[in-house]
């Protein structure tokens, strides 16, 4: 007797069969088009994938995207999700309407397949294959956040121009072959100082549709700074009616509520970003002082003021009243109640003015309220001074001294090195925008470092590296994305791609042929010379 449970297998692959091949090629049957396609030869080798992917074999035929092409993928859940953000994405290219799972219905010759393939996950959780063939193309992936990425890698294959010159049937040709990826680090991120100027939702979702792009994982928001405090805590409003009202140079400043803070994490997450929540303490905290005056620490520590200027380490909370750690609780438990990623980043950095053994009893209890409200712990490195252990994540920016302490201890390091990584430094003497601290990062600097070498501390210790971007010198989207592009394209692939698959002179022609999308999608990018920009592919 056949048990139920077969039947079931039996009726779905059949339905698969009949769903994937047999409509679609009866479909296809009685509407091909009378032309023949003109496929071009294709490399896929050549592709300006970015990040370079693990594996690439190039079968120089050609898929031909076009209005007779449809999307296929199991219809429940995330997958599906995937497959409609392919194919709007598909559409804000190409002006094509691909359908998702309606090939009954429509004219389907040609397939794209989003499947999950559990046996990937063995390898990392963020592991696809792309299998390009002239037919079909194949996205298996371990996970829908692995779907996720390799959809970046498929959009990144389809030209911006069709190739409609002979048949009056415009086709999209994207070059056959088989792409093996997985990411070298699974922390690949970037941080954003809405503080010192504050971003709009709206603006920091663009830079999201970006980050994702080129497979970013990790948004951490530098949420609190001395001069504007940036996040509703409702058990605590002055810190937004007070302290959320100024920024660097004097303008008006600005907030997330709740409800925006809500929709900027799942806009993220729909892009499979996770955003760290950093809540900078003890220093760096003269809005939260300025704005609660029974905060601030006293001794060596300024009197709170309205703070415009770019100075640093003047600022410290009180490090022994109680109302001080009720005040961080409560912060620490409203942003968390938000925050589905699993980290806290308490900042810790320059806290000039504390003394050394209150900056450790203070760094001590704030990972237990951390702890207590169920996130991990992440600080700049600085944070070595106190009794850190295995939980906790340290981020490297200047000492190479506190990262091994850090990892001594036990500690995960996030690497932003200011010297290679920093976002906010100038380019070179021309830039407009950008500090000099660090040095000058032009996009070659920027690119040549190797992230499993850089600080002697062993690739197992490292999560992955993070480019900060601290907003002192930039007021709009417009002068973050100066700073930010190209830069970020080379940090994405530091992050995504193995060493043996990086070279600067074979990285720089992929990177020039990005202009296209950064201009469609109206993308301020700094044009160094280094590079010889593609104006059209
Ligand atoms: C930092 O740049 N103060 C972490």
């Amino acid at each position: 007797m056949i048990h139920p449970k077969q039947l079931r297998t039996y009726f779905s692959a059949l339905a698969k069969i009949v769903f994937i091949v047999l409509i679609p090629l009866g479909i296809a049957a009685c509407s091909q088009p009378k032309k023949p396609l003109h496929l071009p030869k294709t490399n896929l080798k050549e592709a300006a994938l970015l990040p370079k992917p693990l594996k690439t074999v190039a079968t120089f035929s050609a898929f031909a995207l076009d209005q007779f092409t449809s999307i296929h993928t199991p219809t429940d859940g995330q997958l599906d999700d995937i497959a409609h953000f392919l194919s709007e994405k598909i559409e804000l290219k190409t002006g094509l309407r691909i359908p998702v799972n309606a090939a009954a219905e429509g004219l389907a010759q040609r397939i794209i397949y989003i499947n999950q393939a559990d046996s990937l996950k063995a390898l990392d959780k963020e592991a696809y294959q792309l299998y390009i063939n002239k037919d079909s193309i194949i996205l298996n992936a371990a996970t829908s956040e692995a779907a996720f990425r390799g959809v970046q890698t498929l959009r990144q294959l389809i030209p911006e121009q069709s190739n409609d010159t002979l048949n009056q049937h415009a086709i999209w040709p994207v070059p056959t072959g088989k792409i093996v990826d997985h990411p070298n680090f699974a922390h690949r991120g970037t941080m954003l100082d809405v503080a010192r100027h504050f971003f709009s939702v709206k603006e920091v979702k663009k830079y999201i549709d970006a980050l994702a792009y080129y497979k970013i994982n990790v948004l951490h928001l530098h949420l609190t700074d001395d001069q504007g405090w940036r996040i509703e805590i409702k058990a605590w409003p002055k810190l937004t009616e007070i302290g959320g009202q100024t920024e660097v140079g004097g303008g008006k400043g600005g907030f997330y509520s709740q409800e925006d803070y809500k929709d900027l994490v799942a806009y993220a997450s729909k892009h499979y970003i996770t955003i760290i929540p950093e809540v900078d303490m003890p220093g760096h905290t003269n809005a939260a002082s300025l704005s609660y005056p029974i905060l601030h620490a006293g001794g060596k520590a300024e009197k709170p003021r309205i703070r415009t200027d770019m100075k640093v380490g003047y600022s410290s909370l009180h490090t022994e009243k109680d109302t001080v750690y009720r005040f961080i609780d409560d912060v620490v438990r409203e942003i968390s109640a938000l925050s589905p990623g699993p980290y806290f980043h308490i900042g810790g950095d320059e806290s000039h003015v504390t003394k050394k053994k209150d900056y450790i009893n203070f760094v001590e209890r704030v990972a237990t309220i951390v702890e207590k409200h169920g996130k991990r712990m992440v600080g700049w490195a600085d944070i070595a001074a106190a009794g850190i252990d295995s939980t906790t994540v340290a981020q490297f920016w200047r000492s190479t001294e506190n990262a091994e302490k850090s990892i001594g201890k036990g500690a995960k390091l996030i690497l932003s090195p200011a010297k290679k990584a920093y976002l906010d430094m100038k380019y070179d003497t021309l830039s407009k925008h950008g500090l000099d601290w660090a040095g000058l990062i032009p996009v070659d600097t920027a690119y040549l470092w190797n992230p499993e070498t850089y600080s002697g501390i062993p690739k197992e210790h490292i999560l992955g590296i993070e480019a900060p971007l601290w907003s002192e010198t930039i007021a709009t989207l417009s002068e973050l994305e100066y700073l930010a592009f190209p830069r970020i394209i080379g940090y994405a692939e530091l992050g995504w791609s193995t060493p043996e698959n990086r070279s600067w002179e074979e990285y720089k022609e992929r990177l020039a042929r990005q202009t296209p999308y950064l201009e469609r999608m109206g993308i301020n990018y700094y044009p160094s010379p280094l590079i010889q920009w593609v104006q059209k592919e």
